[in-house]
């Protein structure tokens, strides 16, 4: 299916070196197979300019693969022709690295997972917020499927533009662990209200989960992370402090907003409702 903003053009600032910055028009679309060398090509030039190593976790060839051409679908953004931003979202089923295995859902509701990938935009584009731009036109592609009822994805927590552009498309931390070989990261979710309609068909949903017995403990879980407590509740935690948001991850709160002081990178956790 088309999306709507499938070829949605607009203007973003290049950054043209030193101090300059000139007014360029870009064009947003959908990757296809003869976008995979560039977008290998971006990912190098992306990385090669990192700071922090350990922020990202680059796609290898079969990964970028499969998310162009395979079971995940990836939106760019073109200047003069040329792909300057990706960001992808796979569809992991009944894989191993499920994301929604590592929050302890069972295999049914686990393969209702869509994980957000990787976004890369090239240092000359940065500053537009070409990131969230992006990730609303891979919601869309999310939500025009019928099977997919949450979102998940991992975050290092010392990336702080990630960081935000996950809290703004609505999703909270429910986890913090090593993965990918070592690397601390956020397991980020979000559940797709609209899958379940309007409150009272949700009630309506549960009620049947609950008299039929299916997935009864994962979908408890999935509606209590998904719902916002009362704002008294909110602790403060340094995001580098592993051990504390361990935690308060463990006694049942989530992350749900970053801060950004002059003593460093605030996560506030609230204490998850259980309705
Ligand atoms: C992360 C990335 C995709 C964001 O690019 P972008 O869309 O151009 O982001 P922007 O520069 O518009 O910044 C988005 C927000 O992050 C903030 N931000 C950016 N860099 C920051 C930094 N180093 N420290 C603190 N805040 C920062 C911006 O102020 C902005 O905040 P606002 O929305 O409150 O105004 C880009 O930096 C990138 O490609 N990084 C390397 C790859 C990566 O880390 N990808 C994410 C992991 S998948």
């Amino acid at each position: 299916m088309k999306q709507e903003w499938e070829g949605h053009a607009g203007e973003l600032m290049l950054d043209a070196g030193g101090t300059d910055r000139s007014r360029a028009a870009y064009r947003l679309s959908t990757l296809g197979r003869e976008h995979l060398e560039a977008a290998e090509s971006l990912q190098h030039t992306v990385v090669q300019g990192l700071q922090d190593q350990t922020q990202l976790s680059p796609f290898s060839p079969d990964e970028l693969e499969r998310v162009i051409t395979g079971r995940g679908r990836t939106v760019g953004v073109f200047v003069d022709g040329r792909l300057m931003a990706f960001r992808a979202v796979d569809f992991p089923g009944n894989d191993p690295d499920n994301l929604a295995l590592d929050l302890g859902f069972a295999e049914p509701l686990a393969r209702q997972a869509a994980h957000f990938e990787m976004s890369v935009v090239h240092p000359d584009c940065r500053g537009n917020g070409l990131q969230q731009l992006m990730g609303h036109a891979v919601l869309e592609l999310i939500r025009a499927r019928r099977d997919v009822r949450f979102i998940l994805a991992t975050v290092s927590p010392s990336n702080v533009p990630s960081l935000k552009d996950k809290f703004a498309l609505g999703m909270h931390i429910a986890a913090l662990k090593p993965k990918y070989g070592g690397l601390w990261r956020y397991i980020l979710l979000r559940k797709l209200e609209q899958r379940l309609g309007t409150p009272g068909q949700e009630s309506c949903i549960r009620r049947g989960e609950e008299e039929t017995g299916i997935v009864l403990e994962d979908t408890d879980r999935l509606t209590a992370c998904a719902v916002p407590a009362t704002a008294s509740d909110e602790l403060l935690a340094l995001s580098s402090s592993y051990a504390r948001q361990q935690e308060l991850l463990a006694a049942g709160f989530i992350g749900t907003r970053l801060q950004v002081t002059a003593a460093g990178h605030l996560i506030a956790y609230r204490k998850r409702d259980f309705v």
